[in-house]
């Protein structure tokens, strides 16, 4: 049997580990050959391959990013030559050029998209859940988060000191667009007074409130954790009126309504300064940001990426091996087990408003801007 892999999307710690298992895994227990995509879809339609052998898959457990090199590009949407153009049956002539049997897809939300529109075109995929921001559909959780979460998390630490030396409202922020994992987990175990993600659009009226209340009971800083993708109330609301807008528009309606939404998200560029002065102006403390942006994508993956990674990709081999296709190979309960990608493809795994780690910050007094 013959295997292609192809990592795509934003690279994240934990990629090689599973690149190494698959491989390894495939050539040691089934003796398949394996190869690899360059650069996700774009090496894929361009056909640009390597030879996974053992001795390119020795020494890259512990290698950040991704040896395969990677990309945000889709296959029905490919620019060439400055043209968008739909390459999925390019692709699909390419993996069975190579003889494939399956081409396992590792890459985040947007990746179980694309991969299973491949398969719809009847080239057979398998896929891994990975992104630091956890939030793919249908498993406890992605390879990459864990790493990011502790880098977030030392941050948090490091600002404390300062924050406190210097009687200022520090705002640190983290990844996550759509989906405040990163900024929740990282908030929480940092321990900052002040978590706004995406899923709890905030009043700054409420944060001011809740830092001036901590002023008064003696605490003279704040420790904001924020994630990128946060956004006020009133622009959440104008999100949400657009995004029906555009779910109940057809043809040029639809158009218009899609480029506000995209018009207004941008808009949002460099909104945890704004909110920084804002903050200053309404308490009267200094504030100050740090925004760690792709140092939390880089460098060595933790220990639990490293097993998550590993068990997924041998996981993947043996049901490969056992004829499973069209499926995302998951972790849920503690169980390796995998999710038809129709069920995953197009679904975003958001922070819950109940969840437990909303429940122990909500207990402990951390303000949501709410
Ligand atoms: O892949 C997820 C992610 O790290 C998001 O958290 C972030 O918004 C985005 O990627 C950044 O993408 P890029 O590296 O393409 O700028």
């Amino acid at each position: 049997m013959n295997i292609g892999i192809l990592t795509a999307g934003g690279d994240s710690p934990g990629l090689n580990a599973a690149i190494r298992a698959i491989g390894k895994s495939a050539i040691r227990s089934y003796d398949m050959q394996v190869i690899g995509f360059l650069d996700g879809f774009r090496g894929l339609m361009q056909n640009r391959i390597v030879r996974l052998d053992p001795d390119k898959l020795s020494g890259i457990l512990t290698v950040g990013g991704t040896i395969l090199g990677t990309s945000r590009d889709k296959p029905h949407k490919m620019d060439v030559g400055g043209t968008e153009m739909d390459m999925t049956s390019l692709m699909i002539e390419n993996c069975a050029q190579h003889q494939l049997d399956v081409l396992v897809c590792l890459g985040g939300g947007g990746t179980q998209k694309n991969a299973l529109r491949l398969h719809n075109h009847g080239f057979p995929v398998v896929t891994l859940p990975k992104t630091i921001d956890n939030d793919v559909w249908g498993t406890d959780a992605t390879f990459g988060f864990d790493t990011a979460l502790s880098i977030a998390t030392e941050a948090i630490d490091r600002v404390h000191s300062t924050a406190h030396s210097h009687h200022r409202i520090m705002l640190v922020e983290v990844m996550g667009h759509n989906a405040g994992w990163l900024a929740l987990g990282a908030g929480l175990a940092g321990g900052a007074d002040v978590i706004l993600i995406p899923e709890f659009p905030y009043d700054v009226n409420v944060i001011a409130d809740a830092i001036s209340v901590r002023r008064g009971a003696g605490s003279s800083f704040s420790i904001v954790a924020i994630s990128e993708g946060a956004r006020p109330m009133d622009v959440h609301l104008q999100m949400e009126e657009l995004r029906e807008l555009a779910a109940r528009s057809e043809g040029d309606a639809k158009k218009d309504a899609k480029a506000a939404l995209a018009a207004l998200d941008a808009s949002l560029e460099g909104n945890t300064q704004r909110l920084a002065g804002q903050l200053q102006e309404l308490t009267g403390l200094e504030a100050r940001v740090t925004i760690l942006g792709h140092v939390q994508r880089g460098g060595i993956p933790s220990a639990v990426d490293r097993l998550l990674a590993t068990r997924l990709g041998t996981a993947a081999v043996d049901f490969i091996a056992t004829g499973e296709r069209g499926v995302m190979v998951a972790t849920r309960g503690g169980q390796t087990v995998t999710v038809p990608l129709e069920e995953v493809a197009g679904k975003r795994q958001t922070v819950p408003h109940d969840h437990r780690w909303v429940q122990s910050a909500t207990t402990l007094g951390v303000s949501f801007g709410q």
